[in-house]
C-alpha cells in the first residue's frame, strides 16, 4: 500500500492546521515533519513543540525527519511528543545500531534516512533492525530543490535487496517529488512519497494528491 507523506516544510505555517486538514482529507496518509538544526544541514526548522502541536490536529501517523547532529539528544523528546516513525542520519550517528533499538523501545518505528552521496552498503548490518529507509532525492535543508536522478536507481536496487530477502522494510523518497516524476519513482519500488513543494506549492492539494495517488 503506497502513500503520500506531505512535507509540511513547505506549507502556509501560520495555517498549519488547515493545511494539514486539506492534505489529510485529499488522501495523505502520513504527515513528513522535517527538523533541522543549522548544523547537520544549512537550515533551522523547529523543535518538538512543533510535533507536540501537530498531533493534536491530527490522528495521521506522524513521520519526523531528524537532520540534526547527534540525534540520541532528543530521539526520547520528539517520540513522547508523538512522532510515530522516526527517522535519523546515518550520517549523524556514530552508534547507529543503538539508536535505532532505542527508538523502537520507546515506541516509534524507526528509520534510516541516506544522503545522495551516501551508499548503501551500511546498510547491509542495520536493515534487519529497520521499518524504513529514506533515501534522500536531494541534499537534505531545503524544499523546492531538483529531484537528483541518481536515486532512482538506489530505490531499484533497495528494492531489489529487499524482495530477494524477502525483508519487511519499507523504501521512503524525499525531495523534489511532484506529479510529474512519481509514477517513475513509483516504478522502481518506492512505497512512501514524500512531497513538500510538489503539493503545498501548488494551487488544489486535493486535485494534486489524487493525482498522485494515481499515478502510485
Ligand atoms: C529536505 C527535506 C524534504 C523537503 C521536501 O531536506 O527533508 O522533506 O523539504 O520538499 P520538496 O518536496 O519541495 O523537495
Ligand atoms: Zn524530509
Amino acid at each position: 500500500m503506497k502513500k503520500i507523506a506531505p512535507s509540511i516544510i513547505s506549507a502556509d505555517l501560520l495555517n498549519l492546521g488547515n493545511e494539514i486538514e486539506l492534505v489529510e482529507k485529499a488522501g495523505a496518509e502520513i504527515i513528513h515533519i522535517d527538523i533541522m538544526d543549522g548544523i547537520f544541514v544549512p537550515n533551522i526548522t523547529a523543535g518538538w513543540s512543533l510535533v507536540e502541536a501537530i498531533k493534536e490536529k491530527t490522528t495521521l501517523p506522524l513521520d519526523v525527519h531528524l537532520m540534526i547532529d547527534k540525534p540520541e539528544r532528543y530521539i526520547e523528546d520528539f517520540i513522547k511528543s508523538g512522532a510515530n516513525i522516526l527517522t535519523i542520519h546515518q550520517e549523524a550517528c556514530i552508534h547507529l545500531h543503538r539508536l535505532v533499538e532505542r527508538i523502537r523501545e520507546l515506541g516509534a518505528s524507526p528509520g534510516v534516512a541516506v544522503n545522495p552521496a551516501t551508499p548503501l552498503s551500511f546498510l547491509e548490518n542495520i536493515i534487519d533492525y529497520l521499518d524504513i529507509v529514506l533515501i534522500m532525492s536531494v541534499n537534505p535543508g531545503f524544499s523546492g530543490q531538483e529531484f537528483i536522478y541518481s536515486s532512482l536507481f538506489k530505490i531499484e536496487k533497495l528494492h531489489q535487496t529487499i524482495s530477494e530477502n524477502d525483508l519487511e522494510v519499507l523504501i521512503e523518497v524525499d525531495g523534489g517529488i511532484k506529479i510529474s516524476n512519481i509514477a517513475e519513482v513509483s516504478n522502481s519500488g518506492c512505497d512512501i512519497f514524500v512531497s513538500g513543494s510538489g503539493i503545498f506549492g501548488t494551487d488544489d492539494y486535493d486535485k494534486t494528491i489524487r493525482l498522485m495517488l494515481d499515478r502510485l
